[in-house]
């Protein structure tokens, strides 16, 4: 049994997503904004939960956890809601350490849908703005932090340098596990990310979910929406097959709406709301399977 420490080292999910921002900062704003520069602050006591999210995130993302975390969710019997249900389930996810300053979990998800319709994407880009991270729920099921958020990456293969403190897979055992250790691992080259076991957490199984709902392409940018190392560091191109390649054009167009749509304004929903339930009427089942 792990320490509820061990579970939660952060004080909320968001705390990730604000670190990637650190780590990838919008190239439209750090040129104008000087206190940018100043703001990856190593004093901050939230980097110290940041570490140790990755830590307990590199040590038991394992190729076992993995198959078993598919086995147990990709059932999709868990639970069933209403889309709209849903978004409500969804934002009982908030920040303990921060209730007022952040936008909620819903907010998030519209700011990016809008940023996308805005932009005029088709409908479905749009509407997996609005979805990309359903996936979320997974820690109102009790999942651990490390076990929805944080970068991705394959399992079943060595583990890339370039994930973000990599030197914490020297606690995962899969290191000194002959069949995963190796350059390819379980894998053969280039053999396409269909075939390929991704750390588990919300993309995985937010594109399992939407699978026979939406076009490829975006079933693409749900999946490897947090797949970091690959879109940033192009660290795992050996894997990768032409027509993975191909629709990565697609994460990388959908990549920067989720990093850097935040608003501390929150759209008005009464008024956007019959666009989005006509959209959700459109391509989503009336109940989601959990
Ligand atoms: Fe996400
Ligand atoms: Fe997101």
């Amino acid at each position: 049994m792990q320490e509820q420490n061990e579970l939660n080292p952060l004080s909320s999910i968001d705390v990730w997503e604000e670190d990637v921002l650190e780590r990838y900062p919008d190239p439209a704003t750090v040129a104008k904004d000087k206190s940018k520069e100043e703001f990856r602050n190593y004093e901050d006591p939230k980097r110290a939960t940041v570490r140790e999210f990755y830590r307990l995130n590199h040590t038991y993302q394992t190729y076992d956890f993995v198959l078993g975390k598919e086995k147990q969710f990709l059932s999709f019997d868990k639970k069933q809601m209403p889309v709209w249900e849903a978004f409500q389930f969804l934002n009982q996810l908030v920040d303990d350490s921060d209730p007022d300053t952040d936008l909620d979990q819903f907010q998030h998800l519209l700011q990016t849908s809008e940023a996308i319709r805005r932009d005029g994407h088709p409908d479905w880009m749009v509407l997996t703005g609005l979805m990309h991270d359903m996936g979320k729920v997974l820690c109102l099921f009790g999942e651990p932090q490390w076990a929805v958020v944080g970068d991705t990456f394959p399992v079943g293969c060595a583990f890339s340098d370039k994930i973000v403190y990599s030197e914490f897979f020297a606690n995962n055992p899969d290191i000194h596990d002959e069949r995963y250790n190796t350059k390819y691992g379980v894998y053969t080259p280039n053999c396409g990310l269909k075939n390929v076991h991704m750390s588990w957490g919300h993309d995985e199984y937010v594109y399992q979910m939407m699978k026979n709902s939406l076009p490829e392409p975006a079933l693409y940018m749900l999946r490897y929406h947090s797949f970091y190392p690959q879109h940033r560091e192009k660290a795992y191109n050996h894997l990768l097959d032409e027509h993975d390649h191909e629709m990565f054009k697609w994460v990388d167009l959908f990549n920067p709406y989720d990093l850097y749509s935040k608003n501390p304004v929150p759209p008005n929903w009464n008024e956007l709301r019959p666009y989005y339930e006509a959209l959700v009427e459109k391509y989503l089942p009336g109940t989601l399977r959990f």
